[in-house]
């Protein structure tokens, strides 16, 4: 970098860190430790989540898993059903995974070495920076989505050639910017700029540390960058389920490991088979069916629609079912390990009956 370089990027790095000492948030629950765990807890919770909806799942998350010893020891039900409402579930698989691999191989130490870190299921580049920097005092580039927005609009990055490109240029310009000292204010800062300030909509830019200096501001472009925000719409599917309720459970189907809702349990769907026939594969008879109002959910590539059909059934004996089925009695319907929107649309029939 040339001199004058140096003086900007140096420019830049003050300005955020004084902006996070006197406008910055100090008091969300994973600052108050240097407890690796929980900030790896934390830096995990909050890749696709926002800090509201993670705080009281991180506490209760810490409650039930206190130590990194803990959350390896269980059993990945039970991570799933402490994730369960928070979505991107694959983040809760590769948790705990990571936990016992460091357990395992690390003694139970998180391993200090950013590069150690991506290394770890679960763990890209700007979180292992994270946690270098927050658990370790370490001097480490962070570029999550809210950094990309804050230092796109800053520089002007505007999509030119190609996502890829873009994406590599923020991370020069983000390293770059590193200052010598206090970066645990300075990325702290980012994020708390890119989130509570420098929003992707309407973003408040009188209040903002950085605005003489943002080539975003400057131009009028805040909501032309960064590129490629602007979301085509996602498209649409429909999944036709049943639910076979006994009066006392409710019929649910463990997802397999991996993929969408891998390991959670959600509704069967019968293809190819009437509920009849299902039903009676599963050991039961059907007394009774009613169409359940639709229930709606977005996953990031696609909005799905689930139509359920309400089966009462009589005779069900036992607690598995056929084929990676289980009964699962209602009073648990809201702790399992189940989807969002199943859970949902669970609460409700039982309203409707
Ligand atoms: N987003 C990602 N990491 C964060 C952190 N440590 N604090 C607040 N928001 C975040």
């Amino acid at each position: 970098m040339t001199e004058i370089e140096q003086t900007a990027a140096s420019n830049f790095a003050q300005r955020v860190i004084a902006w996070q000492q006197a406008h910055g948030r100090h008091t969300l629950p994973w600052q108050q430790t240097r407890d690796a765990y929980r900030i790896w807890l934390s830096e995990i919770m909050l890749q696709q989540t926002r800090v509201a909806t993670v705080i009281p799942y991180y506490h209760r998350f810490l409650d039930r898993f206190p130590t990194i010893e803990a959350l390896a020891a269980a059993s990945l039900d039970s991570v799933l059903e402490s994730w369960s409402g928070l979505g991107y579930y694959a983040r809760a698989r590769n948790l705990h995974r990571c936990a016992q691999v460091v357990v395992a191989e690390h003694a139970g130490k998180f391993p200090i070495d950013a590069d150690d870190h991506v290394r770890l299921p679960g763990i890209g580049r700007s979180t292992a920076a994270a946690i270098k920097v927050f658990a370790f005092g370490r001097r480490a580039t962070i570029l999550d989505g809210n950094v990309k927005r804050v230092l796109a609009r800053c520089f002007g990055v505007d999509g030119g050639i190609s996502p890829a490109q873009d994406e590599r240029l923020l991370w020069t310009i983000a390293t770059a910017l590193l200052p010598e000292s206090h970066l645990e204010a300075y990325t702290q800062g980012l994020m708390d700029l890119g989130a509570t300030v420098c929003h992707r909509h309407q973003p408040a830019c009188a209040l903002c540390p950085l605005n003489v200096v943002c080539v975003a501001r400057r131009e009028g472009r805040q909501t032309e960058l960064p590129r490629g925000a602007a979301r085509k719409p996602l498209p649409e599917r429909s999944s036709n389920v049943l639910l076979l309720d006994d009066g006392r459970r409710v019929l649910l189907e463990r997802r397999p490991p991996s993929g969408l809702w891998g390991g959670l349990l959600t509704l069967p769907e019968a293809i190819g088979e009437s509920p009849e026939r299902f039903a009676q594969r599963h050991g039961c008879r059907v007394f009774g069916t009613q169409a359940l109002p639709p229930v709606r959910h977005a996953f990031t590539h696609f909005r799905l629609t689930i139509h359920a059909l309400r089966c009462d059934v009589a005779g069900s004996s036992g607690q598995l079912g056929e084929s990676g089925c289980e009964w699962l009695p209602r009073e648990r319907i809201a702790s399992a390990a189940l989807p969002t929107p199943i859970r949902r649309l669970l609460l409700s029939a039982q309203r409707l009956r």
